[in-house]
């Protein structure tokens, strides 16, 4: 997987995800990281990138040429003869989720480009972008932190991204339901004790109580995950 990020901030990308697991995946070469800064194609001596919104308003938007010119170069940086995919941050896009983490995960190479300011001259966006993406209804002051939060979830789905011990199939969302609560030592904290059955050595009773942890945790944290579930797996349905 090699990510094409084009930005005005790629510290905040580059400090993100060269870290933790995903800056171990970058150390083995097995996603690679390639950060453009927009700012590198400014038209003007003074290094702008932004001007005024026709028609008024506030805040700055940022140039079609600037963006365009970053995508050639990035373009012109990328081996594969198809075309990647240009995925654009925005709150104005469609929502991420694992779904579409397992999509992009697909990819070999994808081109990520962050707004600022008020956001991009609408021209570049209709000639380049493939997919609009948000992270969630809310405003960022910028879209990397959301590409951050993209490529971490699609790198955690590139085959030897994560070790042995962590499997990207066996949590969270991978059939539909919130993960079950974990212990570890000490077997009692603060006057609160381990679970009995996780004590028992019993692994069919870990395995019932523990998806019927799942379900209780989705009902009562995610109604609408729950309902979903329920109707594929009627049988499955909470009884209290
Ligand atoms: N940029 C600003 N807010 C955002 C959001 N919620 N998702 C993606 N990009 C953004």
């Amino acid at each position: 997987m090699n990510y094409y990020v084009l930005s005005l901030f790629p510290e905040i990308i580059e400090n993100s995800l060269n870290a933790s697991i995903t800056g171990r995946a970058i150390e083995k070469e097995i996603i690679t990281l390639t950060s453009v800064d927009i700012r590198d194609f400014s038209d003007n001596k003074h290094m702008k990138v932004d001007d005024y919104p026709y028609g008024g308003g506030a805040g700055l938007v940022i140039k079609p040429t600037c963006v365009y010119d970053a995508y050639l170069h990035t373009i012109s940086l990328i081996k594969n003869k198809k075309k990647p995919r240009v995925v654009y941050m925005t709150p104005q896009g469609s929502v991420f989720n694992q779904k579409k983490a397992v999509d992009f995960a697909k990819e070999e190479d994808l081109i990520i480009l962050c707004g600022h300011y008020e956001g991009i001259d609408e021209r570049v966006l209709e000639t380049i972008v493939t997919d609009y993406v948000s992270i969630g209804d809310y405003v960022l002051t910028g879209g990397e932190i959301a590409s951050v939060i993209v490529m971490d979830a699609v790198s955690r789905l590139v085959p030897g991204v994560l070790g042995n011990s962590e499997s990207a199939f066996t949590d969270t969302f991978s059939d539909g339901l919130l993960e079950y609560p974990q212990y570890t030592r000490p077997e009692e904290f603060l006057g609160m004790k381990v679970p009995e059955v996780l004590r028992s050595g019993h692994h069919g009773n870990v395995e019932k109580w523990r998806h019927e942890q799942k379900l209780i945790r989705t009902r009562k944290n995610r109604p609408d995950l729950y309902e979903k579930y329920i109707m594929l797996h009627p049988e499955e349905e909470l009884k209290d």
